[in-house]
């Protein structure tokens, strides 16, 4: 650490002190010893290579050939060209400085007829070499299983809406741990339920593009969560001890609630956190386990006024209830945003009939937060501080490791935009560890560079880092808050007037 680097730490610490003790908040924060900090990316969004070897296509290949899908006419085959040029991603890893990459493993790559029948060696050994190369560069890896690019072959015997997707994802899952488990020692099962199950299966906005609200979409959740249930079994009972590792799922964690006081809209607000994070998360963390009971007495009720004999949500038997409950070893929390609630602007038939949208019964916007210019998510950095606190008090505090936060917008080196907002989440996350006491150990920025941004295409941009897709190389070039990031993690403190001038640098 250099002299300055010192000095400013010697500062913060001085700041804090003084801010605590005249209640307010100090203007440079230090951060806590133990939070690590990372990047993100998945396969589908940076690796191209999309039939390099016997690689055979996801679904998402597949729902990029139908026009109109994504917004800028984009596809997935090329992307970042990850696949070919990793080392430096790896490289722009090392200049972050960060402690792990996150990265997820694309499962027709692995496995091309999707069964356990084949292992694709030129799959394992793309892995096995991002892997050997991280931890030679003291970056640790942490791999997703499943960040939503599945085998087309399993989708055409129906994908996640079929019960067997438990066997063959803890096949799947069998292999990734023999293969890469000796090194890899943090494993993700699933990326966000509810965007592939809710979207893919019950909108046409992803893929596998099934349109079956209120009912694909349902059974889609079922077998994710007893699929996820296996694979957390498995390792927890043949590999956690000789390979001394830890497994658990991220659930999209965007915060809700009423946009206005009245009970109505807080009732709405409260149902809808149970609909978009305690569907996913109560099965799991909760003490009793199982659906939230509002979510299966809402839907419950509708199904019986549309005329459906039974629930269109499939019921856990209670050994599915017990089977599922317990299986994360720490709550991965992704976030962006908060979207606020309006019980009263609900009319019967604005949604479609049945759907998830009309089972949550509400509408929700993002009340009077502007998102800037260029701007994609909407900035509202308190939302994150309540959503680890709903997290914390509804499941008994858990340790908690933030695998996405980021902000979107359109293009750019100089995003300010971004580095604002990483700054006031920062601030909010630091509220919610120091003073409200949510244990959380890892922060991750979504994501290392601009991607594959699924139905919008190359048109929005999440990156640290700015790719250029014009060029065959797809040169990478770091953006203001990749130099921000940079000097957050070096200098260990957040400081408000950290404002990087850009570097001209190349990857
Ligand atoms: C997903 C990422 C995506 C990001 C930004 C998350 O829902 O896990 O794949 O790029 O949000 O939209």
């Amino acid at each position: 650490m250099g002299c300055l680097n010192k000095l400013t730490v010697a500062f913060a610490v001085l700041s804090v002190t003084a801010g605590k003790e005249l209640g307010a908040k100090a203007a440079v924060r230090k951060l806590p010893e133990g939070l690590q900090f990372g990047a993100a990316t998945a396969s589908f969004q940076v690796e191209g290579g999309w039939n390099a070897s016997d690689k055979s296509p996801s679904i998402w290949d597949t729902f990029c050939e139908i026009p109109g899908k994504i917004k800028d006419g984009t596809d997935g085959r090329d992307t970042c060209k990850s696949y070919e040029y990793y080392q430096r991603d790896i490289e722009m890893l090392k200049f972050l400085g960060v402690d792990f990459y996150r990265f997820s493993i694309s499962w027709p790559r692995v496995l091309p007829t999707g069964f356990a029948d084949k292992i694709s060696k030129d799959g394992i050994g793309y892995y096995s070499k991002l892997v050997d190369e991280l931890l030679a560069n003291g970056i640790e890896p942490v791999a997703t299983l499943y960040h939503w690019d599945l085998p087309q072959s399993l989708q055409d015997l129906g994908g996640w809406a079929n019960p067997l997707i438990a066997d063959w994802f803890e096949d799947y899952a069998r292999v990734l741990y023999d293969a890469l488990g000796d090194r890899v020692k943090l494993w993700l099962t699933l990326n966000e339920p509810k965007q592939f199950a809710i979207y893919g299966y019950g909108t046409e906005a992803f893929a596998p593009n099934i349109n079956s609200p209120g009912i694909g979409d349902y059974m889609a959740v079922k077998n994710l969560l007893l699929a996820h249930a296996r694979a957390w079994h498995l390792y927890d009972k043949e590999y956690r001890q000789k390979q001394n590792g830890s497994c658990g799922i991220t659930i999209a964690s965007d915060f809700s609630e009423g946009a206005s006081d009245s009970p109505a809209d807080i009732e709405a607000g409260n149902l809808a956190l149970d609909f978009e994070i305690g569907f996913y998360s109560h099965p799991i963390f909760s003490s009793t386990g199982g659906f939230p009971e509002s979510v299966v007495k809402r839907v419950a009720e509708r199904s019986a006024a549309q005329g459906f004999p039974r629930s269109r949500l499939p019921e856990l038997t209670k050994d599915e209830i017990e089977f599922i409950r317990g299986t994360s070893d720490f709550y991965g929390f992704n976030h962006y945003s908060t979207r606020f609630y309006t019980a009263a602007d609900y009319k019967p038939g604005m949604f479609d009939v049945p759907s998830y949208n009309d089972d949550v019964g509400a509408v929700s916007g993002r009340g009077d937060y502007v998102t800037a210019p260029n701007g994609y998510t909407t900035k509202i950095s308190a939302g994150i501080r309540k959503a680890l606190n709903w997290i914390k008090d509804s499941y008994n505090s858990p340790e908690i490791m933030i695998f996405e936060n980021g902000y979107g917008d359109f293009g750019g080196i100089d995003d300010f935009d971004r580095i604002d907002y990483y700054k006031e989440y920062l601030d909010a996350i630091l509220d919610a560890i120091e003073v409200d006491g949510c244990r959380i150990t890892k922060y991750t920025a979504w994501s290392l560079m601009d991607n594959f941004e699924w139905s919008q295409g190359l048109s929005v941009k999440f990156g640290l880092f700015e790719v250029d897709y014009e060029d065959e190389k797809r040169t990478r070039r770091p953006k203001t808050s990749a130099l921000w990031y940079r000097n957050l993690i070096a200098s260990r403190v957040l400081d408000p007037a950290d404002n990087p001038k850009p570097e001209n640098l190349e990857f």
